[in-house]
């Protein structure tokens, strides 16, 4: 079974026919079945090579092309390919768009099975890139060896990396040398760290052994040029790590806030870590619209800060507030959403489940003299209830916003009982939104539907949709 499974076919001359989901194309193999091929465009002929066979369909890859379809582009960056990050960077940017707002539509009509709306004009990133505020970096003595390293010959004595993590191999990294998602002077500091580290002997992180002082690296920046830079540790040996943070601060004197952590647990997320202040303040401040919004290096913000503002303006629009309203925000991370709709609102009132994040939206609205916000911490399926309800009052609208997962079928229970007369529901993940629609879809019509392009250069897209009572 396993050997069937892995038999290496080749299909000569096929058409690539679509663009799909997770930024995979899809053609089709003379026998019928659906094949998925990374890194080709719709419109290439290819030969392709399966890598594994399933029931339904194959994995493949392109190992010949004779034709190259007229959507594609040249490829920006010397990592394509080989990084996970920006699997559409060959395709025209109007053709990104096109296939993005298909995958909306296909979700809504297929897994929804709802009445729809014209779709209004899905709304492309003016920026293509260098659109990213938050980068992660992770650091490895065990880089990850490109074909074309291998195929030279070369005999690498440093294996040190600090880049991404290749797809599906959680202990390799691939070294960045330049990375088109992050403006300035993020390139510069990575690569400056790496630099210092490695002529001063530090070690970088071995993930097999456990063992190295580097781990991992996170930039921030922000639309008023503030930056944060967090370095993580795995071994905790105070004059190394303090010769590593001087250095930066020195060098990078613009470094609005320089963080780190010692973390010698399994794994390497921040969020339950005790994070330090070596120099500068522990947040930075974006801006919207006027107001200040403070992110500290745990908090969750939109990664495309100029199009998290487009973002804004439809779920506002949406909610064609007049003023009156009592508005409920779910799953309002730092309030972000709760305090950019609130001049046009009575009241607004932000339900989160991380402490922190409510924390920061309660100093953002006192920062931002905000004082029709109301911020709450739980899970959504347990504090919005009945008894939330009638303490806080019967919504007007809600506005939702959650994570990939879509809402849970109390919360989506929740809304049906109280029934505002409107709903504008954003969603990162139309498949759970569509799943979510059909629940609603007896009680409220989709009235508008608007796809956001958040993310160029991937398969990644947000989508506003307004529901109206029936
Ligand atoms: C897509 S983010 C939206 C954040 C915010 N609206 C914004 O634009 O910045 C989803 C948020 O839902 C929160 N969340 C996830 N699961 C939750 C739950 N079960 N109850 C409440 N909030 C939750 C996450 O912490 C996150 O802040």
């Amino acid at each position: 079974m396993g050997k069937k499974r892995t038999e290496k076919i080749v299909f000569e001359n096929v058409k690539v026919l679509d663009a799909g989901a997770k930024g995979v194309s899809v053609a089709k193999a003379p026998d019928g079945k659906v094949i998925f091929l990374p890194n080709v465009v719709p419109g290439d002929v290819v030969d392709v090579q399966t890598m594994k066979k399933r029931k339904a369909y194959y994995e493949g890859k392109a190992i010949k092309i004779h034709e190259f379809s007229e959507h594609r582009t040249d490829v920006v960056c010397e990592h394509f390919g080989a990084c996970g990050g920006c699997k559409w960077q060959n395709m025209q940017y109007s053709q990104q768009l096109f296939y993005k707002n298909q995958e909306v539509y296909n979700n809504l009509k297929r897994i929804g099975k709802i009445e729809l709306p014209e779709f209004e004009p899905i709304l492309g990133s003016e920026k293509q890139f260098f659109y990213r505020n938050k980068m992660e970096f992770g650091f490895s003595n065990a880089r990850w060896m490109t074909d074309a390293e291998i195929q030279s010959g070369t005999e690498f004595d440093n294996k040190n990396a600090l880049g991404f993590h290749i797809p599906r191999m959680w202990d390799k990294i691939l070294d960045i040398e330049k990375c088109h998602l992050q403006q300035d002077p993020s390139n510069e500091i990575r690569n400056e760290i790496k630099r210092f580290a490695n002529e001063n002997g530090l070690t970088f992180f071995n993930a097999r052994n456990h063992e190295g002082l580097l781990r991992t690296l996170m930039i921030r920046t922000a639309s008023t040029g503030e930056i944060m830079v967090l370095v993580q540790f795995f071994e905790n040996d105070k004059a190394n790590r303090e010769l590593l943070l001087n250095f930066i601060s020195e060098r990078f004197p613009e470094i609005t806030s320089l963080l780190y952590v010692i973390n010698n647990k399994a794994n390497d997320t921040l969020y339950d870590q005790d994070i330090k202040l070596f120099k500068g303040r522990a947040y930075i401040l974006e801006e919207m619209e006027g107001l200040h919004f403070s992110i500290n290096a745990k908090s969750f913000y939109q990664t495309n800060s100029d199009q998290a503002y487009e973002l804004y303006k439809i779920t506002r629009d949406f909610a064609g507030l007049t003023g009156e309203e009592l508005v409920y925000d779910l799953y309002t991370g730092t309030g972000t959403i709760a305090q950019f709709v609130s001049k046009k609102a009575k009241k607004v009132i932000g339900v989160e489940a991380v402490p922190d994040a409510i924390l920061d939206a309660k100093a953002n609205a006192e920062r931002n003299n905000i004082t029709n916000c109301e911020f709450f911490v739980g899970d959504m399926k347990n504090v919005f209830n009945d008894e939330f309800i009638a303490t806080h009052g019967h919504p007007d609208v809600i506005i939702t916003d959650p994570p990939r997962d879509g809402m849970h079928k109390d919360v989506v229970a929740q809304i049906l009982k109280i029934a505002p007369e409107k709903v504008v529901y954003v969603s990162c993940n139309s498949a759970t939104q569509a799943r979510d629609l059909a629940l609603m879809d007896e009680m409220y019509q989709v009235t508008r539907v608007r796809p956001v392009d958040m993310f160029p250069q991937t398969h990644h897209v947000e989508n506003v949709v307004l529901l109206e009572k029936r």
